[in-house]
């Protein structure tokens, strides 16, 4: 970067962020949602969805808390993604692929439908059930390291290490290299919530700059040797006779590896958290550890790893009452529509027991539902068994620590007290 575009850079961001504050200050409802912030954003929800369905922000866009007009507009056509260079404007065309904003996830058909069509297959409910006995041995061997370790952190030592050797086996990524991976996406996962600084700007960067050399060369391997993976099928895929552009490649195998890991280890955390707080919800686990997809529902519903999510009006559209005119912004609180009293009976409460808690918004909706929806089911529901299984009597050792993001608000820290095995067993 130019000394001119550094400076043109951090001038860009010092206003971003002093227009956010000062609007926040004033109360604005658009800026105090998106604001960085540890602050608990559940009583933020409920008042913009008593407030009106959509509330529209001195910052120009809507934003909306509720179920119902949340859903609808999620499957409603008219509304669609920003494409390229919407989310993160300062890029330049030279900057790596980025495997978020280049990636299927930010476009709208037919480039949407002809990306999402190759990767689907790989993730529907039966295949995935196929990878079970592989999911439960990577959960065993997790626990394994710190069997009798007495107090641990269970967010780097458990949640944060089974999603990345999940999805790095799905694309094909050699064992010897998931760890980098894990630092990879580590250090871009903070990234959904945009940047704070200049400098912040270029250690992404950096971070996207090996990851993309080192697809490059997987693929490159791939196209040679390829393999049972998701990366040597979209190596070897045909659309219209045509093969994917390395662009596509990039972000479709960079996207695969982000939307899986922080969102996974988040629900992993927050599963296994809501457990630790809610002794009943425990106690009817330890019972029955067949109710783990219902720890696992209820979870996603009550505290969902991703947050926030956002439409742009394809064309002029009316949408209950509400006149939209192309080019507008609409930020959605999933979080907030999965405590909308109007769906789900006393929300704040976390009850696995909840009969419609698959009703929540958690993987979004229409056209952008989750694709890795089933193998994040799994996964968590493999991981919160198995880990109360051998651990019958885990507690709580000391405060669990957040993230400031408000798109995926990070689970950072779970410290827990971990008896040893003799005494858990004779429990
Ligand atoms: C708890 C775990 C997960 C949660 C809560 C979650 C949540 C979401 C949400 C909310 C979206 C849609 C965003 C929007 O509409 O703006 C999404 C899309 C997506 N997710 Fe997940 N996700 C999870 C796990 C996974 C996993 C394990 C994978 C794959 C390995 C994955 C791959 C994707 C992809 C590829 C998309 C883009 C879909 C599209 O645009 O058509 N996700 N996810």
């Amino acid at each position: 970067m130019t000394v001119l575009g550094h400076l043109r850079s951090q001038l860009a961001f010092l206003t971003h962020r002093s227009v956010l504050w000062g609007a926040s200050a004033l109360g604005d409802p658009g800026a105090r949602l998106v604001r960085r912030g540890t602050a608990d954003p559940y009583p933020l929800y409920d008042e913009i969805r008593a407030t009106a369905p959509l509330v529209r922000s001195r910052l120009g866009f809507y934003v909306g808390a509720g179920h119902a007009l949340s859903a609808r507009l999620l499957r409603d056509d008219r509304f669609g993604m920003p494409g390229p260079h919407g989310v993160f404007p300062l890029r330049a065309a030279t900057e790596p692929v980025h495997p978020i904003e280049d990636s299927f996830l930010m476009m709208d058909p037919p480039d949407h439908t002809r990306l999402r069509r190759l990767v689907a297959p790989w993730f529907t409910s039966r295949t995935v059930a196929r990878r079970a006995e592989e999911i439960e041995r990577i959960v065993a061997d997790c626990l394994d390291e710190f069997e009798g370790a007495g107090e641990v952190d269970l967010v780097p030592l458990f949640a944060n290490r089974v999603p990345v050797q999940v999805i790095c086996d799905l694309l094909g990524v050699p064992a010897p290299e998931h760890e980098r991976f894990r630092g990879w996406a580590n250090r871009i996962a903070p990234a959904f919530d945009g940047v704070n600084s200049v400098g912040e700007f270029e250690r992404l960067r950096q971070v996207m700059l090996e990851l993309q050399e080192f697809f490059t060369e997987l693929i490159a391997f791939r196209r040679r040797h390829p393999a049972e993976d998701i990366l040597s099928g979209l190596v070897h895929a045909k659309v219209d006779g045509e093969s994917l552009n390395t662009k596509d490649l990039l972000a479709t195998s960079g996207l695969l590896l982000l939307a899986g890991f922080g969102t996974t280890v988040n629900l992993i955390g927050k599963g296994a958290l809501g457990l630790l707080t809610h002794p009943d919800a425990l106690g009817h686990l330890r019972r029955d550890p067949g109710l783990a997809a219902a720890v696992v529902e209820e979870t996603l519903r009550y505290d969902p790893p991703v947050h926030l999510t956002a439409r742009f009006a394809r064309e002029d559209a009316e949408v209950a009452g509400f006149r939209f005119r192309r080019g507008d912004q609409i930020v959605l609180s999933l979080a907030g529509a999965n405590r909308d009293p109007a769906v789900f009976d006393h929300p704040d409460q976390f009850d696995p027991t909840r009969p419609n808690a698959r009703e929540h918004l958690a993987f979004s909706g229409g056209i952008h539902f989750c694709v890795g929806a089933a193998l994040a089911r799994l996964e968590a529901g493999i991981a919160l068994r198995a880990l109360f299984q051998r651990h019958p009597r885990l507690e709580l050792a000391g405060a669990p620590e957040r993230g400031d993001g408000r798109t995926l608000p990070m689970l950072t820290s779970l410290p827990v007290h971990c008896p040893r095995r003799a005494a858990s067993s004779a429990a």
